[in-house]
């Protein structure tokens, strides 16, 4: 891999290693929860260049407490993953109390995060995702037991969520706090509400806003880091223990040692050319069969990945359509053979923003949501839908 030192003027941060309980995460850096994304294969593909702590998958407790396959596929690790982190999605707490209880009897994982930021309409329409800190008691009670039962393994349980439903009714503070006394090891903040889902810029003022409301309790900052540098300024401008990486890292697994770097104060970059990009995509599709034992479905699976990692490079239209659509192993690596090995790392037009955007919407909410923080009988009837065909935050 091509790694190039960047100018004197960029800026350096060492900032200390990351404590979630008895865990010490030496590069305080999160690769963030992704559906579809952060399995056993990619988590591999980060791992490979730097250090931090790597999350998998969503996972819904009720799946993981009914033992589908899909749910036991998603929490699996490597056996090199020293860190065993899982997320948790739920929205009633004796569920999820019980899908804690089983990652900790089982010894499934070493640290479990809860979601508490999907915006995907059909999950909020219902309560749950970011609609559901608006509930307090609701909110309450999962954290409660959620850190109880994780508590009996000596495990970490951390909370990510978003700022609120949208400007008028947000919940991060009130949320933050209540998950500090229910005795989380660490509150990530994802800087939009949900009716912004990806659209527009993180607010990284509500970051701070919340590092300073929790002085005694880790606060990890998140939204729109797209190089070592955003981070560090991130850190800078909010004082955060710690950054979560989501869609920066999308077709670019290189920039946990970008981040590494950073946080250890070297201004070492890595600058991939052609070669190399190609070089990982297939790697990343042979881990993807590791990871699903089906060629079919793991090539189905690296087609998204295609225009992240050939983003600013030139590959040619045809070429980009075909690899978008390849269908097997063998068709992958003739088309990768077709690229221009010498072609180097074309700078800026590879960085910056990438993945979903989307545009603000008015977050669907049951009827009356807004007009009680306590849970109407009406509203705990219908909340355990919340809770089906649930992928993303
Ligand atoms: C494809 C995709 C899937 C996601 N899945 C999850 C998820 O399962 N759990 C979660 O808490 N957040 C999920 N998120 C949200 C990210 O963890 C993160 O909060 C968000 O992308 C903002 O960070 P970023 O600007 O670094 O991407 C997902 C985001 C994307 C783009």
């Amino acid at each position: 891999m091509t790694v190039t030192d960047f100018p004197a003027s960029a800026t350096r941060l060492e900032l200390p290693p990351l404590k979630l309980g008895p865990i010490t995460v030496p590069t305080p850096v999160v690769l963030a929860p992704m559906a579809g994304i952060t399995n056993t294969a990619f988590r591999r593909l980060c791992r490979e260049y730097g250090g931090g702590l790597y999350v998998s998958e969503m996972v819904t407790s009720r799946a993981l407490v009914e033992r589908t396959p899909e749910s036991l596929r998603i929490i699996a690790h490597d056996d090199d993953e020293k860190v065993r982190s899982v997320q948790l999605y739920g929205v009633d707490p004796a569920t999820v109390g019980k899908a804690v209880r089983m990652l900790v009897e089982e010894d499934r994982a070493d640290h479990i995060d809860l979601n508490f930021g999907c915006p995907v309409a059909k999950v909020t329409r219902k309560g749950g995702g970011a609609a559901l800190p608006w509930k307090t008691d609701l909110f309450t009670g999962i954290v409660q037991t959620a850190v109880r039962e994780a508590a009996k393994g000596n495990i970490p349980l951390t909370i990510k969520m978003r700022k609120g439903i949208d400007d008028d009714h947000l919940t991060y503070l009130e949320a933050g706090r209540i998950a500090r006394d229910s005795g989380v090891a660490a509150v990530a903040l994802h800087g939009r509400t949900a009716s912004q889902f990806y659209s527009g810029k993180a607010d990284w003022s509500a970051i701070a806003r919340l590092r300073e409301a929790l002085p005694d309790v880790p606060v990890l900052g998140n939204g729109d880091i797209w190089s070592a540098e955003d981070a560090v300024r991130m850190v800078r401008e909010t004082g955060v223990d710690g950054v979560v990486i989501g869609r920066g890292c999308q077709g670019r697994p290189w920039l946990f040692g970008d981040l590494m770097a950073a946080f250890e104060g070297s201004e070492r970059r890595f600058k991939p050319g052609l070669a190399e990009v190609s070089d990982s995509v297939y790697r990343h599709a042979q881990l993807l069969i590791d990871t699903f034992g089906d060629e079919d479905k793991a090539l189905r699976d690296i087609r998204k990945h295609m225009a992240w990692y050939f983003k600013g490079y030139v590959v040619g239209g045809d070429l980009r359509a075909k690899l978008s659509t390849v269908p097997t192993l063998d068709v992958l690596r003739s088309l990768l053979d077709q690229l221009d090995r010498d072609a180097p790392y074309p700078g800026s037009d590879a960085e910056g923003p990438r993945g979903r955007a989307g545009t603000p919407k008015r977050t669907a909410l049951p009827e009356g949501w807004l007009n009680d923080r306590g849970l109407s009988p009406v509203q705990q009837a219908g909340i355990g839908a919340a809770e089906l065909d649930v992928s993303g935050g």
